[in-house]
């Protein structure tokens, strides 16, 4: 079979397609015959050997953590009856850039009726984050609700459920196509966090002043993509509620500056290089709930139980995913270079 294999720490160009022998399915395992596989952009940064204190990967490895299909074969001890349903798992420690992939049965999510192979692997890992970040921030209704990275994978799925629970949204990215398609999605205001004023037109636009004085209801009556707030009651505060950071690095440390007093501040995101740098006794002296990534690491089956849930919402139609770009197995490398120059929106999947 062939598999998308890194075969060094460095560019997209490690990342090259190979031949190896097909893989055998242990007492336990099943095989399955892959039509599509998740990226993360986590995955570029452990590819250029960011990161090794978290992750270990010996060279050379097969990235991919989750993948949709087939199943092809069973190991000993597995109902027959598996054999070519539809299927999602993740492959916990990698292995999914390829044509087959060997995942422990209980790793196995048959797929939902009315929702797509390619839609429920989209889920799989942001999906499962998504909620675990948005469950652990309680977010209240009429709470702002500020996301940065809001156009990525996960970053969708945090504003539809920050929106759906009845929040105001504020949703942060870059350009006008990420912003738009925020918008689109629920987002009250979109703001391009390029430009240098970004975290105070926030901040100004959740109802907080830059003396963090109590409410002050000025919201401007647009962004520079020209949307409008939608008109839901705030709740007081000096700043969004609830900051959901997918950005870290200065964006994180913008969006924490202006989170408001007694807010909850999830730092799950590093694409800029960093984790958000928060002081811990400035987090104590506004009575900010910080929240990072060792927050997410998940035991299996609580994974798969937040998975089955987003992938039951998505086939009742109630969170969408969106599958911005696919590229063959054949192209990976392709696939890493557009999510490293952030010339995609959304997921990113290859499509085998
Ligand atoms: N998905 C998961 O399961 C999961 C789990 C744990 C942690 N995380 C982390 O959460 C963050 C957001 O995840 P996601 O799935 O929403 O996003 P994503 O699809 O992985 O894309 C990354 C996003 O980061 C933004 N970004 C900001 N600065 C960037 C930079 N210097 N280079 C490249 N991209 C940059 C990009 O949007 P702009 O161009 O608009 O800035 C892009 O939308 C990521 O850091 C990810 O590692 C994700």
């Amino acid at each position: 079979m062939r598999v998308a294999q890194v075969t060094r720490f460095g560019g997209p160009e490690v990342l090259v397609t190979t031949e190896v022998p097909d893989p055998m399915a242990a007492p336990g395992d099943v095989v399955i015959d892959v039509s599509v596989a998740d990226t993360l952009f986590v995955e570029t940064q452990i590819r250029k050997g960011w990161g090794r204190e978290f992750f270990s990967f010996e060279l050379p490895y097969v990235p991919g953590g989750a993948v949709g299909g087939q199943v092809l074969a069973v190991g000993e001890g597995v109902d027959r009856g598996w054999v070519g349903r539809s299927v999602v798992a993740s492959t916990s420690g990698g292995g999914g850039y390829a044509e087959q992939a060997v995942v422990p049965v209980e790793a196995l999510i048959p797929v939902p009726e009315g929702l797509g192979l390619a839609e429920a692997v989209a889920l799989l890992s942001d999906g499962v984050t998504g909620l675990a970040v948005f469950d652990a921030a309680g977010v209240k209704p009429n709470e702002w609700v500020l996301i940065t990275a809001a156009a990525g994978g996960m970053g969708v799925l945090l504003v539809q459920l920050a929106h759906a629970a009845g929040a105001r949204v504020a949703a942060a990215a870059r350009g006008k196509r990420k912003l738009d398609l925020a918008w689109e999605l629920g987002a009250d205001i979109a703001v391009d966090y390029t430009e240098p004023d970004w975290a105070e037109r926030v901040r100004k636009a959740t109802g907080g002043t830059n003396a963090d004085s109590p409410t002050d209801h000025n919201a401007p009556d647009h962004t520079e993509t020209g949307h409008t707030g939608r008109g839901r009651e705030a709740v007081g505060h000096t700043g969004p509620n609830v900051v959901f950071d997918g950005a870290g690095g200065e964006v994180g440390r913008a969006a924490f500056e202006i989170t408001a007093h007694g807010g909850r501040f999830s730092a799950h995101g590093a694409p800029s290089g960093g984790f958000s740098p928060i002081d811990p006794d400035e987090a104590r002296r506004r009575r900010v709930t910080v929240r990072g990534i060792q927050h997410v690491q998940l035991a299996p089956a609580e994974r798969k139980r937040l998975a089955e849930r987003a992938l039951a919402e998505a086939a009742a139609g109630r969170m969408k995913p969106v599958i911005g770009q696919t590229f063959p197995l054949d192209r990976a490398s392709d696939a890493h270079a557009a999510i490293e120059s952030r010339d995609v929106v959304g997921k990113t999947l290859l499509v085998i």
